[in-house]
This record gives C-alpha cells, sequence and structure tokens, in this order.
C-alpha cells in the first residue's frame, strides 16, 4: 500500500512558515496585503474567495475582497481597479478569481496586473520567469507550485534521473508543472488527449500528474509500481450509494487501484486541493518580503 500524501498537514505546515514568515515582517513595520476580486455572483467562485479571505486573516495578512456585480462591471471598471491595486503600497498580492463574466477579456485583465503583484502567476512576465527556471523571481501558479511541494517531500528538491508524466496541458497547471519537474532536473514528457497509447506512456513515469478533470481515467494499470502520483483531479460524481442526488468527490487517477500500485499517492480530497490556498499565502509573503528588499523564506 502507497504512503498517503496529507495535504491538510503539509499545507498547514505552510501556513505556519507563512504566520511566522509575516510576524517578522510585521515587527519590521510591513504588513503583507492580499487583495482578492470576485465579479458576480459564482457560488463556487464565493467558497474559494471566501476561504482565500479567511486563511489571509490568520496569516495576518492586510486583507481586502472586492465584491462587483456581474451586470454593471465593465472590463474598464475592472481595469481601473487593477491599475489603483497595482498603485497601492499595501497590496502585495492581486487575485482576479476566474471565471469572470463574458463580456469581460480575462486576458486583458490579468496581464494588467503588476508582473510583481501577480501572486497566481498568470501574467506572461511570471510565465516566463518560470519557462526561463528564474524562479527566485518568479510568481508559480497555487495548484503546481502546492504539486511540487508534495513532490519535493516525498522524493526531495533533486529530480535527476527520474522521469515525469504531467497528464494534462492547460496553461494553469500542466504546463507550468511540467516546468517545475523540469527546474528539479527531472525528464519531463507532456502527455494529453491526442498522446498515443495514454496508459503507456504514464507507466514510464516515476512521477505522474494527472490534471485532465475526467473522474478516475487513470487506471491502477497506468502506475508504475513505486511511483509517486498526484492527483490534481476534483471531480463530483453522482453517489447513488449514499443516497438519491449525493454526491462525492473524486480526482482523475482510480484511488483504490493505484494505491495499491504506487509508492506515494495523494487523495482527493485532502491532496492537492488544500495545498492551493496555503501556496497563494507562500506567494503573497513571498511578493512582501521582495517588495521590502528582503529575501523570502522558502517553503
Ligand atoms: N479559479 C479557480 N482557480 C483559480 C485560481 O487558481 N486563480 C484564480 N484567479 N481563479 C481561479
Amino acid at each position: 500500500m502507497a504512503e498517503i500524501i496529507d495535504g491538510r498537514a503539509i499545507a498547514e505546515s505552510v501556513v505556519v512558515k507563512v504566520i511566522e514568515s509575516t510576524a517578522a515582517l510585521v515587527s519590521s513595520g510591513i504588513t503583507p496585503g492580499l487583495a482578492v476580486v470576485l465579479v458576480g455572483e459564482d457560488p463556487a467562485s464565493q467558497v474559494y474567495v471566501n476561504s482565500k479571505g479567511r486563511r489571509a486573516k490568520e496569516c495576518g495578512f492586510h486583507s481586502v475582497q472586492h465584491n462587483l456585480d456581474a451586470d454593471t462591471t465593465t472590463q474598464d471598471d475592472l481595469l481601473k481597479l487593477v491599475a489603483e491595486l497595482n498603485a497601492d503600497p499595501a497590496i502585495h498580492g492581486i487575485l482576479v478569481q476566474l471565471p469572470l463574466p463574458d463580456h469581460i477579456d480575462a486576458d486583458a485583465v490579468i496581464q494588467a496586473i503588476s508582473p510583481d503583484k501577480d501572486v497566481d502567476g498568470f501574467h506572461y512576465i511570471n510565465v516566463g520567469r518560470l519557462g526561463t527556471g528564474a524562479l527566485d523571481e518568479a510568481f508559480v501558479p497555487c495548484t503546481p507550485a502546492g504539486s511540487m511541494l508534495m513532490i519535493e517531500r516525498v522524493r526531495g528538491r533533486d529530480l535527476s534521473g527520474l522521469s515525469a508524466v504531467v497528464i494534462g496541458r492547460s496553461n494553469i497547471v500542466g504546463k507550468p508543472m511540467a516546468n517545475l519537474l523540469l527546474a528539479a532536473n527531472a525528464t519531463v514528457t507532456i502527455a494529453h488527449s491526442r498522446t498515443a497509447d495514454l496508459p503507456a506512456v504514464a507507466r514510464g513515469a516515476d512521477i505522474l500528474v494527472a490534471a485532465v478533470g475526467r473522474p478516475e481515467m487513470v487506471k491502477g494499470d497506468w502506475v508504475k509500481p513505486g511511483a509517486t502520483v498526484i492527483d490534481v483531479g476534483i471531480n463530483r460524481i453522482p453517489a447513488p450509494e449514499k443516497g438519491e442526488g449525493k454526491t462525492r468527490l473524486v480526482g482523475d487517477v482510480a484511488f483504490e487501484e493505484a494505491e495499491k500500485i504506487a509508492r506515494a499517492i495523494t487523495p482527493v480530497p485532502g491532496g492537492v486541493g488544500p495545498m492551493t490556498i496555503a501556496m497563494l499565502m507562500a506567494a503573497t509573503v513571498t511578493s512582501a518580503y521582495r517588495a521590502a528588499g528582503k529575501t523570502p523564506p522558502r517553503f
């Protein structure tokens, strides 16, 4: 049976370090500030944004939330708010919650965020910093950053000689994940829906990251014996065994099969999910340290 990588515990350890680093910075007169912008009332986004705000307060941050009306907010309104936050010295991190309503060009808004406050790591400058291995200056998207920290806890920081396969090529997870693995010296393959014989490619992986958004797609016999498996998927599926109309969360990996083969594996829920917000807090305190000309903590 595989080691179950406990995302909640690792996330707590990150938050403890954020709290300590924040306290040290506050004693020198600087409070990390995080601004979260939500347009509209998408219930899932509201849940995410509220938990980001709660965590930020726990960390001792100056936390502000802007809730804008989906019908009356124009793209110009949003760009104006981003410009104000860019100019506000009390704000070190800006996060515009996605998705945005259809009448707003999300990419234009994201590219308007100062790269030095882009704690989501979505700005082209940060994509470029990560792609060129300038990790000390980059902001890295929170989900792959959290996934990488879990891999480090199991396999160490140097992945020389190991093969890594990332299933999924999104800009938010798959591509940055591949760049992080490459920066750690893994030999990296990005596989996706057009890959020939995906199970065979996956079976070559010492480190297998699944980020496709398809419930339990990665079967036990896709997993190399002894592999480390990181399941980024969070999929809600019907669970009639729990009662009529009930649902449950599953990942992109068929967990019960895979845990028999893997050496270590993340569960869903309780794996990558809790890491994401913790890494956002880590990015915000990192940004505040950089703005102060101090060396940020290493997470
Ligand atoms: N919506 C879902 N996940 C994310 C995220 O990581 N960042 C932002 N900005 N929006 C999201």
